[in-house]
Formats: structure tokens, sequence, C-alpha cells
């Protein structure tokens, strides 16, 4: 059983110019500084917002796996939601008992918030792209 929301992951070509944005336009201005993840090919910036976030990621290298994702979306777009869980391996097991596909080996991997995480493919999921993360500790 899935928890809360922790993020809604958005692709952009510029974390700098969509922070501006989300300041600018929304007046989204509690921002995390920008962050490189060389083993997930991404970097990453969060807008804090009273009941989660949002993860803006932008492509860190060739292999970057939201390349695709942009060639598609030049301008960038929604790219996946993340729930908490309580115990990602038991979630991960669960969700391939029932026929869903999880992404890469299906070994989590720690994610933008020092926690491990697994992604289930969209085919399972009404086309979206679906992440699932370890609750983190209290206060984080
Ligand atoms: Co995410």
């Amino acid at each position: 059983m899935i928890g809360r929301i922790n993020h809604i992951g958005v692709a952009t070509p510029s974390i700098a110019e969509s922070l501006k944005m989300y300041a600018d336009l929304y007046g989204a201005a509690d921002v995390t500084h920008i962050g490189a993840l060389p083993e997930q090919g991404v970097s990453v910036a969060f807008v804090n917002l009273p009941n989660g976030q949002i993860e803006l990621i932008e492509p860190y290298g060739d292999a970057s796996p939201i390349v695709a994702f942009l060639e598609k979306n030049p301008k960038g777009g929604q790219h996946h939601l993340c729930f908490e869980v309580d115990d990602i391996i038991e979630a991960r097991d669960a969700l391939r008992a029932k026929g869903a596909t999880i992404l890469g080996t299906g070994e989590p991997r720690i994610g933008a918030h020092g926690v491990p995480v697994i992604f289930v493919h969209p085919k399972n999921s009404g086309g979206v792209l679906v992440e699932l993360m370890l609750k983190p500790p209290a206060g984080h």
C-alpha cells in the first residue's frame, strides 16, 4: 500500500530556469541547491511546498535516462510521481507478484533523498512512471 505523495518529478532542459519560473510566476522561492547524481545521470533540485516537493530533473551526462524524454518533450514536462512506502523490498516483491515490471535490475538504489527507491514501468500505471521511495525519517 502506497503512502503519501513525496514529490512530483518534472524533467526540464534547465533546472535554473525552472527554479526561476517557479519563483517568479508562482512565488515558490523555497528551493534547494542543484545537485548532481552522476550514477543516475541527472542533476536535481527541489521546490519545497507545504505538502510536498517538485523534483526538477535535468540530464547529467550523455547516458542520462531522461534524454529521450526531453527529445519528445523539448520544453520539459511531468516525468514521474513518487509515493512513500514503509518497506521498499516488500513493496517491490508485492508489485512483481501482481505482474508489474520494476525498471532496471529491480534492486533499490539510493535516490535524491538518500533513501532507497525503485521505479515501476509506466505500462503498469496508466502511462505514468511511478517511483516508490522508502519513507524518509521524520524531519526529512
Ligand atoms: Co523522483
